[in-house]
C-alpha cells in the first residue's frame, strides 16, 4: 500500500520572475534576483474560497440601462476632515486602509472614530501592537468615554475572527503586527500582509462588516508596506506631516466611494487630532513681509488650494562646497531654481549656502510653486523683504521663461479669500483669470527676470 506523503501548504514565489520553489531561497535561481523569494498558499481545489450569499449565482450579462443605482450606506465618524476624504462618510463594508509614518497619530485618529462610533454601533478595536490598557489610557488621555467600545489584544487573525460576533465595525492596529496560521513566515512578511488583508476582504464582503486597517509605511524591504495591498482595498488614506509639527494631511489616493482627490487637514492637540476648516492661514508665518526670504503661493493639493509660505535662508558658504538643503521641495528643483537665477538674474549664489523651507511641514511637488522659490531666493539674497500681500505661481522653465499652469482661477480665487491684494501670474494663465481683475491686482509675467523688478528684489553687489 502506498504511503500518503503530507501535500506542502506553502510555496516559496519570486515576486520579479513568479518562479516557485518549495524553500526560501535567498537567490531566485531563475532571474537571479535577492530577496525576492515570498511564502505564499498553496490553494488545492477544495481550499479555493467558493461561492457565498448573493453571488451564488451564476452572474448574467445585462445591458446598463436595466442595471439600477445602488445607494451606499454612509455613516458619519464625529470628525468632518476624516467624512469629506472618506467621500462623505464612511461606507459600510467597506476596507479602509490607513497608512502613514510611526508615530504620526494613526491610532489616535483611529481611536476617536472609534469611540465616536461606538455610540451608535458595534465597534471592536484590535490592537495587535498595544494591551488594551494602553488604549484605554489613550482613550482617557484624549477624553473620550466610550463604555461600548470592545476592545481585543491579539495577533492570531483566526482568533481575532471568531472574536468578531455582530461587530459592525472593526479596526486592525496594525496588519503588520497580525499573521495568519496558514502561513510560517513571521508577521510582516510581504506574504503574511497580503494573505491577511486578502481574509480580511472575504471576511467584511460576506459578513458586511467595515474594516479599518493600520500600515505603517517603512522603508522599502524588511517590512512591507501598505503598498503590497492597496489594490485589495476599497479606499487607500495616507496621513502625513512632520511629527515635530501639529499639522497632519489626510490624503485619499485611492477611493472606490469618493473622489482620490481629497485632502484633509488636521491639528494635533492635546485633546486629540481635531478637524481644521480654516486652512487658509495654517502654512503662513507672522513674519511675512517683515523678513527677506519668504514668499507665498497659492498650492494646490487634492481639491483644495492653500496659500503656503516658503522661506529660504542664505548665508556664506563656510566649506568649499556651497550647501543646498530643502524640505517640503525637491532638492533637485532647487538646484535647477538656483541655476536659473544665477544665470538670467544674474542673483550670485556660487558661495552662499541655501536653504529653503516650506512652511508647516507640507510637500510641495507641482512646478507651479517654482516662481515662488525663486521670489523667495532673490528676496532671501538681495535682503529685501516680499510685500506680504502679494502672492506668486508660475512653472520657471530653464532659459527663465514662466509657464502657465493649471487651476491658475482656482489659485486667484484662494489668493483673494485669504485677503492678497496681488499675485503675480504666468501670463498665459490671464485668460482664465480676467474676471477677479476687479478684485484683485493681476500682474502678468513671462520671463523670471520682470518678478525680480517687479518686487524690486536687485541682487546686492
Ligand atoms: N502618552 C502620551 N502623551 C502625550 N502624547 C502622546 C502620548 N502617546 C502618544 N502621544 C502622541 O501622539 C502621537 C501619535 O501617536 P499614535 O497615534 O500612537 O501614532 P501611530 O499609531 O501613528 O504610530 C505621538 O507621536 C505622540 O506625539
Ligand atoms: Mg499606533
Amino acid at each position: 500500500m502506498p504511503t500518503k506523503t503530507k501535500t506542502p501548504t506553502t510555496q516559496y514565489v519570486c515576486s520579479e520572475c513568479g518562479y516557485t520553489a518549495p524553500k526560501w531561497l535567498g537567490k531566485c535561481p531563475d532571474c537571479g534576483n535577492f530577496n525576492t523569494m515570498q511564502e505564499e498558499l498553496v490553494r488545492t481545489v477544495e481550499q479555493t474560497p467558493t461561492r457565498t450569499g448573493v453571488s451564488q449565482m451564476k452572474a448574467k450579462a445585462q445591458p446598463i440601462s436595466k442595471i439600477g443605482y445602488e445607494k451606499f450606506d454612509r455613516v458619519k465618524s464625529g470628525i468632518e476632515e476624516f467624512d469629506t476624504v472618506l467621500g462623505g462618510g464612511i461606507v459600510r463594508g467597506s476596507l479602509v486602509l490607513l497608512g502613514g509614518d510611526p508615530g504620526i497619530g494613526k491610532s489616535t485618529l483611529l481611536t476617536q472614530v472609534s469611540a465616536h462610533l461606538a455610540k451608535t454601533c458595534k465597534v471592536l478595536y484590535v490592537s495587535a501592537e498595544e494591551s488594551c490598557s494602553q488604549v484605554k489610557m489613550r482613550c482617557e488621555r484624549l477624553g473620550l468615554h466610550s463604555d461600548d467600545l470592545y476592545l481585543l489584544n491579539e495577533t492570531c487573525l483566526e482568533d481575532i475572527e471568531t472574536e468578531l460576533v455582530d461587530n459592525q465595525f472593526v479596526i486592525i492596529d496594525s496588519v503588520q503586527a497580525i499573521y495568519t496560521e496558514t502561513l510560517s513566515s513571521s508577521a510582516g512578511s510581504v506574504g503574511q500582509v497580503r494573505e491577511c488583508a486578502s481574509k480580511l476582504m472575504r471576511i467584511a464582503k460576506s459578513r458586511n462588516i467595515t474594516f479599518f486597517i493600520i500600515g505603517h509605511v517603512t522603508k522599502e524591504g524588511s517590512l512591507a508596506g501598505p503598498k503590497v495591498l492597496e489594490h485589495i482595498m476599497d479606499t487607500v488614506l495616507y496621513f502625513e506631516g512632520q511629527p515635530e509639527d501639529n499639522f497632519r494631511l489626510l490624503r485619499a489616493v485611492k477611493n472606490r466611494f469618493g473622489s482620490a482627490q481629497e485632502v484633509g487637514v488636521f491639528e494635533m492637540t492635546d485633546e486629540g487630532i481635531q478637524s481644521v476648516t480654516d486652512y487658509s492661514a495654517l502654512f503662513l508665518s507672522d513674519t511675512r513681509g517683515i523678513s527677506a526670504g519668504s514668499a507665498v503661493t497659492p498650492s494646490e493639493s487634492g481639491n483644495r488650494c492653500m496659500s503656503v509660505e516658503i522661506q529660504t535662508l542664505i548665508t556664506k558658504t563656510a566649506y568649499g562646497m556651497p550647501r543646498r538643503m530643502s524640505l517640503g521641495v525637491d532638492y533637485n528643483k532647487l538646484v535647477v531654481l538656483i541655476a536659473v537665477l544665477e544665470k538670467r538674474c544674474g542673483i550670485p549664489f556660487f558661495n552662499a549656502d541655501v536653504y529653503v523651507n516650506a512652511m508647516g511641514g507640507i510637500k510641495l511637488s507641482e512646478p507651479s510653486v517654482d516662481l515662488a522659490i525663486c521670489s523667495a531666493l532673490a528676496s532671501a539674497s538681495s535682503d529685501v523683504p516680499i510685500d506680504k500681500y502679494t502672492a506668486i505661481f508660475g512653472e520657471v522653465g530653464l532659459t527663465g521663461e514662466i509657464r502657465p499652469v493649471s487651476y491658475a482661477d482656482k489659485r486667484v480665487n484662494e489668493c483673494i479669500k485669504t485677503g492678497f491684494k496681488r499675485v503675480i501670474l504666468p501670463t498665459k494663465n490671464m485668460k482664465t483669470c480676467k474676471k477677479y481683475e476687479d478684485k484683485i491686482e493681476l500682474v502678468p509675467i513671462q520671463y523670471v527676470g520682470q518678478m525680480v523688478q517687479i518686487l524690486g528684489l536687485k541682487p546686492r553687489n
